[in-house]
């Protein structure tokens, strides 16, 4: 399925993140190169997709929504460096291209990483903001912060590796996936919601209900095409998860239950969608596109 202005929005983050890179002071061109590896060298950009398509259907500036793409891109781009380092997931394929860490070395994988990081910090931090006034821009900077770190992605990664060679229950699960994917994923949609003055804390809650679920959905599917698809197409290393003994949804429920359990979260996804006085086709098919997806 075809998702409505991808290429364009795609396109766009492109631009906006190559301009990040080449307006660095370039200190060390080894680790500036590793960081352009990690971040412009494909990818989906699921996360300023969403964060675009939030923006659209709640009619904000997309100039403001630039720097709210950018940085969620530069977490993520931070987050699968690190996920691929032998200390974690040990793999050696991303994007259809050799890891960071294979390309280039582990410390300089590492370094990359922790740069992406801060990029992601400096960019919000320091954008002037057409609509958005410092009060906002703080409030981004918390949500970024939250939703990167220790109650956000770091600690579902740190649970995830905890998780691997053990079986663990289906709630303890949901908690990893939904703090390792499902936190930066909601971001993408709450972090241009809470630029708009005029949505109502109704609205908002069903907008956060909306982007729990299909943040939960995207991992699980991740975890489904693990297994169901292979290198060439996803452009990593198919079977990984089973070869590390990894807690997955499909190792704990079959692959039926796991594509049972995603399509349940997209109903979920799609009712919450429903009490939103928005025009929220966009983000319907994306919910769609997430279960289909086969990379
Ligand atoms: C892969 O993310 C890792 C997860 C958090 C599931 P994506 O599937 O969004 O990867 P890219 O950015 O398109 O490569
Ligand atoms: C990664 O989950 C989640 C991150 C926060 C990076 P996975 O380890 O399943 O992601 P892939 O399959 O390597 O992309
Ligand atoms: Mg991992
Ligand atoms: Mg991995
Ligand atoms: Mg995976």
């Amino acid at each position: 399925m075809q998702l409505h202005n991808l290429a364009d929005y795609q396109q766009r983050i492109d631009a906006y993140l190559t301009n990040q890179l080449d307006n660095l002071e370039c200190n060390d061109p080894r680790l500036l190169a590793a960081m352009r590896h990690g971040l412009l060298i494909g990818g989906k950009r699921m996360r300023p997709y969403l964060a675009y398509i939030t923006a659209d259907m709640l009619q904000l500036d997309l100039a403001d929504i630039d720097p709210i793409a950018g940085a969620l891109e530069c977490i993520h781009a931070y987050s699968l460096i690190h996920d691929d380092l032998p200390a974690m997931d040990d793999d050696e394929l991303r994007r259809g291209q050799p890891t960071c860490h294979i390309k280039f070395d582990e410390a300089t994988a590492i370094l990359a990483g922790d740069a992406l990081q801060s990029l992601a910090f400096d960019i919000i931090a320091n954008h002037q903001f057409r609509h958005i006034d410092a009060q906002g821009q703080l409030q981004l900077v918390q949500q970024l912060a939250r939703a990167a770190g220790y109650v956000g992605m770091c600690g579902g990664q740190a649970m995830d590796l905890a998780a691997t060679d053990k079986q663990v229950s289906l709630e303890h699960l949901q908690t990893i996936h939904k703090l390792k994917t499902g936190a930066l994923l909601s971001a993408s949609i709450m972090m241009p919601a809470s630029c708009c003055r005029e949505l109502s804390a109704q609205a908002t809650s069903a907008l956060r209900r909306f982007a729990e679920q299909i943040g939960l959905a995207y991992q699980v599917h991740d975890d489904i095409i693990d297994i169901t698809s292979n290198d060439e197409t996803l452009g990593k290393p198919s079977g990984s998860d089973l070869q590390a003994n990894k807690s997955t949804y499909p190792a704990l429920l079959g692959l039926q239950g796991a594509i049972e359990k995603e399509q349940q979260l997209f109903e979920n996804a799609l009712s919450a969608l429903a009490t939103l006085p928005y025009d929220t086709q966009g983000l319907a098919d994306f919910s769609t596109f997430i279960i289909k997806r086969a990379h």
